[in-house]
């Protein structure tokens, strides 16, 4: 693992940005896991951008999201699918048919968790899954507790992470569906390489616990310790509770991989 502190929010989804461009130029199969959340919102901004003024072409990806609400249409406001859409889908030029996400309005939903595990598998695996940090310490939905070895599968979510996601339901906590399907840990782990931007001073203890507590199934982000390739990008105000805050400066300023990017703002 290697964390990454940025002075603001912006120059960290700027520079994660930059690191999924830089995967996609050098593969443009690539294999891309998606993450919903505010914090993602620069960061497909900063990919649009890059497709609009740089020509970053997008065109032979195929992405998986991590998670969807259960008993949402594809089309509501408020599901991911939407945001998805209207974040980025519809600014890039991914393919409609090669963005896939878990039906939450499945009628079996452990069918269609073996149904999405099986299209991933088929794809070849995801070669790079973005992934955004809840309150709860969760990646995807996988609330506290959930195994380390989980597969996708539906969840029940935690009042925690319902309170959280409200903003994205007009602040009306019990517009939050109360479950959602989601990738497994296990899931995620199989990634070629793990992605987790984080920012904001509110995060700044779930995510020191994440990166240097014990790995535990109480904060399933925690599981990221044992992938062999993941990244994560905090701002400043999150990574005020990091006891490695100097080493971690060190290595992103020493470690040739990462020169290209110190200049990102
Ligand atoms: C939801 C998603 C998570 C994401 C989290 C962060 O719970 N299922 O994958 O990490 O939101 O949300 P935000 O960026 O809005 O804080």
């Amino acid at each position: 693992m290697e964390v990454i502190i940025r002075p603001s929010a912006k120059s960290a989804s700027h520079l994660a940005a930059r690191l999924v461009a830089k995967e996609v130029r050098a593969r443009p199969g690539l294999v891309l896991g998606l993450a919903t959340g505010r914090t993602m919102e620069g960061l497909y901004a900063a990919l649009v951008e890059m497709h609009r003024s740089e020509g970053l072409d997008l065109s032979h990806c195929r992405t998986f999201n991590l998670d969807e609400y259960i008993g949402l249409v594809p089309d509501d406001p408020h599901s991911y699918r939407r945001y998805m859409h209207e974040h980025f889908f519809s600014k890039v030029d991914i393919a409609p048919e090669n963005a896939h996400l878990p039906d939450g309005t499945a009628a079996d939903l452990d069918a269609e968790s073996a149904r999405y595990e099986r299209l991933i598998q088929a794809a070849g695996g995801i070669d790079l899954q973005l992934l955004g940090l809840g309150k709860a310490g969760h990646i995807g939905f996988n609330e506290p507790l959930s195994a380390l070895r989980s597969r996708t599968r539906a969840k029940a979510l935690t009042p925690m992470t319902r309170r959280q996601n409200a903003s994205m339901f007009g602040g009306d906590v019990r517009a939050v569906p109360e479950r959602a399907i989601t990738m497994g840990v296990g899931t995620i782990l199989e990634s070629k390489r793990c992605l987790l931007l984080v920012t904001g001073g509110q995060k700044a203890k779930v995510l020191a616990e994440a990166v240097e507590g014990p790995i535990t199934s109480m904060i399933t982000a925690s599981a990221l310790q044992l992938h062999p390739r993941c990244t994560v990008i905090v701002d400043e105000a999150c990574a005020k509770k990091l006891k490695g805050r100097k080493y971690y400066r060190w290595i992103f300023e020493n470690e040739p991989e990462w020169t290209e990017f110190q200049s990102v703002r």
